[in-house]
């Protein structure tokens, strides 16, 4: 169904034809716009903003873009076309036909799985809403915001799924998720990831990176779900997050162009030369790296989940691209786990192929993790240079899991307690890191000019110029 911009709420459900429903987000879309006013990106409320918009959800064409000044995005309801033949992919009911309505056995579930999802949407708006003000260019002023409104969309997405399959309490939980705010003391988002602040440009692009990353796959888990109306949610958004972690990629990757240029003008890779010269030395890079990463992996969960295992058995939530196993049911199968003893050495344990999507789901993640970094490092060695950026071990610095807590190196060898506490300065960021970083976040809101830590794109937004006036201030 193509979608409608005629309702107050652009939509491709038909909308219109469900009164209650109609009536209900329309009540929600004012408390969504005052949290937007009130929590999303301060200060460039005014600005004219070289937006793109959905406009169908199929694969070609479905962006139009223009100047829209973001208080006025038409936030909507898309959802991917239905497909009448689909069939259950997975789990104890492979090959049944899915569920346009939800069963009750599952309605907690669902619900905790859908507002889990619906609370990072807002939670990363908030967490990026200074950003604005140090942007490097008018370019990357553009892609934030079109980031922002995006994870805005992803919001009304799970919002749309609570108000129309789940009722009374689907409502509340619609409220509640503008009422929880990143970082807040007493009401945190749900996720510890979404409540660290973003408040310099590199961990933006670390973040685009490495956590809209963990968003893709959760999606993608998500779009194999049995309940069909939220597969078809999640398959539409997986076509937004793709370009949140362009934004990541090619920053990433613009940042490391620059400072390898300055290293060539310079002759050196002496990173404190390379800081004079207002560049991001290759070591600071790889311990913001270090730090997404590994804040990044615990959002998969534990290594053992019999939560995981009855997601997967009951067909709730699958795994990425299902369709690439060739065992559907699971049910025999195992995995091995390489665990901490508690002696500071590691042994193995084997347990049911269910029980472990959440770390299948965590593997497929780091592999594609690993394609920017190969990306990246052909940059450095092009250029000349033996260092090289590399993903730290899943079990480092982890809070979630078997390996929560277990002290270990970047390659995750077990190590003592007082030797991480010695180390950890030369592996994550450290109060003097973030200083020197912040110390380059000036905005540069003039057109055509670039900030001197940072490479310019190769092309520019729609084949328009890297110079264009993709930010126009009033
Ligand atoms: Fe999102
Ligand atoms: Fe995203």
């Amino acid at each position: 169904m193509s979608i409608n911009y005629q309702d107050r709420i652009p939509n491709n459900v038909d909308l219109g034809s469900n009164r209650t429903l109609q009536r209900a987000l329309e009540h929600w879309q004012p408390e969504f716009l005052k949290w937007w006013q009130d929590l999303g990106p301060r200060d460039f409320q005014v600005a004219n903003v070289y937006l793109r918009t959905a406009t169908s959800v199929d694969a070609k064409g479905w962006a139009t873009y223009g100047f829209v000044h973001m208080p006025d995005y038409r936030w909507g309801i898309f959802l991917a076309d239905r497909d009448p033949e689909r069939r259950i992919g997975f789990g104890d009911n492979y090959g049944q036909e899915v569920w346009q309505q939800i069963p009750g056995e599952f309605r907690a579930i669902l619900r905790r799985l859908i507002v889990t999802q619906g609370d990072t949407e807002p939670a990363s708006v908030e967490q990026q809403r200074m950003l604005g003000h140090t942007a490097p260019s008018l370019y990357d002023l553009r892609n934030l915001f079109q980031v922002n409104v995006e994870e805005g969309r992803h919001l009304w997405a799970m919002v749309y799924l609570l108000h129309a399959y789940f009722g009374r309490d689907g409502r509340e939980e619609a409220e509640e998720l503008l009422e929880r705010h990143s970082g807040d003391a007493n009401k945190p988002r749900i996720l510890g990831t979404f409540n660290e602040p973003i408040s310099d440009w590199l961990s933006f692009f670390m973040f685009t990176y490495f956590t809209d990353r963990d968003g893709k796959f959760q999606l993608k888990s998500l779009a194999e779900s049995s309940f069909d109306p939220l597969a078809r949610t999640c398959s539409f958004m997986l076509t937004e997050e793709a370009h949140h972690m362009f934004v990541g990629d090619t920053g990433i990757n613009r940042v490391v162009r620059r400072t390898l240029e300055v290293m060539k003008e310079l002759g050196t890779e002496d990173p404190l030369a390379v800081r004079n010269a207002g560049a991001i030395d290759l070591p600071t890079v790889q311990k913001y790296l270090n730090f997404w990463f590994s804040s990044s992996l615990d959002l998969f969960g534990s290594e053992t989940s019999s939560n995981a295992a009855s997601y997967f058995a009951n067909g709730l939530k699958g795994r990425p691209d299902e369709a690439q196993y060739e065992d559907h049911i699971a049910a025999e199968q195992a995995f091995t786990l390489e665990l901490p003893d508690g002696n500071g050495s590691t042994k193995t344990e084997q347990i049911p192929m269910r029980n472990a999507m959440n770390e299948v789901t965590r593997g497929s993640y780091v592999r594609d993790c690993e394609l920017g970094l190969k990306r990246w490092n052909r940059l450095i060695e092009k250029a000349g240079y033996s260092f090289r950026l590399s993903l730290p071990s899943t079990r480092f610095r982890r809070n979630i899991g078997s390996w929560a807590g277990v002290p270990t190196d970047l390659t995750g060898r077990p190590i003592l307690p007082e030797q991480f506490n010695s180390t950890i300065g030369e592996w994550l960021p450290s109060d003097s890191d973030r200083a020197y970083i912040m110390s380059l976040m000036h905005g540069v809101h003039e057109q055509g000019k670039m900030a001197a830590w940072i490479a310019p794109p190769d092309r520019g937004i729609n084949n328009n110029p890297v110079d264009y006036e993709y930010v126009k201030m009033h």
